[in-house]
């Protein structure tokens, strides 16, 4: 079956973003995402790896803040993703801001959102991850605080206990820049005692699934430091890196950058691909990193896993390319894995920071075949040069 996602999208297109949005959901429940995935294959093995215990039979997820009341996850992983995030879901059911709050931003294939958290609640998103049929892949649960409660670590806690026997993974997001203060939960001592608490109620439930935290993009030096140390010091088992940003590029045309929320898309990938490195630097490789931002293709989804990433996510790039983009990158990054003469793609995840020790040269290690001039390395290389 061809891709049909084109048409689909000239259809969609005729719709505000956010009913777009919902309709698409509702073409996934129909059980319709075979029109839009194009010919799928089976995972190559040179793209399966085990983290935390769980198989992920490909590095390729999506995002959370795609289905947030858990409405798809067996539908999207059936469009060849290795895993979905769902959520962010809070404990009370909420409306999140008024619309509108989700802008396409069509020439520079982007999206500023200030959602807010809309949720269905805790009460919804259990009965539905409980009532599912367990499919192939992942199901990640993305928690977050209702807009009113005062102590975040609460609504942080009851959302991990309750979503903890339903979840492959917890996220708890503590970076959408769309609920006042949220990101003040990402400052040294907050994060330790939000982590902290957060652990205890892990520890309460019948099962313990990994815990992640999800971080900005909009992070300076100190802050990015004191995050990836408090992540040592308290175990946590990876991070999320990154939310959408506040910050906008500096010569724009299209005035829908004037909106206030976070900006994702191309604009972000170089931002968060250079906080995913300072970090995966700063852990020493030691904690597991999902990257997200800004990837629409095979190329960039490798140089964030060659930056330190070992699982990726996509969100805005699918509302432009469609759901096929999760076959194009996975092929894509079996033939950049081999060319560099990877054998499994755990080899390559921070490959950028690791330099050969008896030539102390600047170039990557342990490829064996020099990475392509045009390639991906050269491209991150320039990245960094960037910064
Ligand atoms: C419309 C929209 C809603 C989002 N909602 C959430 C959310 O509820 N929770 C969350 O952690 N991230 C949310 N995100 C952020 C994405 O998960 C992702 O981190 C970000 O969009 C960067 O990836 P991208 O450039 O591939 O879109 C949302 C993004 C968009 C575009």
């Amino acid at each position: 079956m061809p891709d049909l996602y084109p048409l689909a999208r000239k259809l969609l297109w005729q719709l505000p973003p956010e009913r777009a949005h919902k309709a698409a959901l509702r073409a996934l429940r129909l059980r319709l995402g075979f029109l839009v995935t194009g010919p799928q294959h089976a995972d190559s093995p040179i793209l399966g790896q085990s983290l935390w215990g769980l198989r992920f039979s490909n590095p390729v997820g999506v995002a959370a803040g795609f289905d947030k009341d858990a409405l798809v996850p067996n539908e999207i992983l059936n469009c060849g993703f290795g895993a979905v995030e769902v959520g962010t879901v809070t404990p009370q059911p909420q409306r999140g801001n008024d619309p509108p709050r989700l802008f396409r931003l069509d020439q520079e294939n982007s999206i500023i959102n200030r959602m807010g958290f809309p949720s269905a609640g805790l009460n919804v998103v259990e009965k539905r991850l409980s009532g599912r049929r367990r499919a192939r892949g992942i199901v990640g649960v993305n928690i977050g605080k209702n807009r009113e409660t005062a102590d975040a670590a609460l609504d942080y806690a009851e959302g991990v206990r309750r979503m903890a026997p339903h979840a492959d993974y917890l996220v708890i997001n503590i970076s959408s820049p769309n609920t006042p203060g949220l990101r003040d939960l990402q400052r040294r001592e907050p994060l330790e005692a939000l982590i902290s608490r957060v652990m205890d109620a892990r520890s309460d439930a019948r099962v313990t699934p990994p815990l992640l935290v999800k971080i900005a993009p909009d992070l300076s030096t100190d802050e990015t430091a004191d995050i990836a140390s408090v992540c040592l010091s308290t175990g946590i088992d990876g991070i999320i890196i990154a939310n959408t940003t506040i910050s906008r590029p500096s010569e724009t045309t299209n005035a829908l950058f004037g909106q206030a929320g976070g900006l994702s898309g191309p604009y972000l990938f170089e931002r968060s691909t250079k906080l995913l490195s300072d970090v995966y630097v700063l852990t020493s490789g030691r904690i597991p990193l999902i990257g997200v931002g800004g990837i629409s293709n095979a190329e960039e989804a490798y140089a964030k896993i060659r930056a330190g990433a070992s699982l990726i996510q996509i969100y805005t790039a699918l509302i432009f390319a469609g759901m096929s983009l999760a076959e194009r990158i996975k092929s894509g990054l079996t033939k950049l894995l081999a060319a560099d003469g990877f054998v499994n793609i755990s080899d390559a995840v921070g490959v950028d920071h690791r330099r050969d020790p008896r030539t102390a040269s600047s170039k990557p290690v342990q490829t064996r075949t020099p990475p392509r001039r045009d390639g991906p390395a050269t491209q991150y290389a320039s990245l960094q040069d960037g910064d």
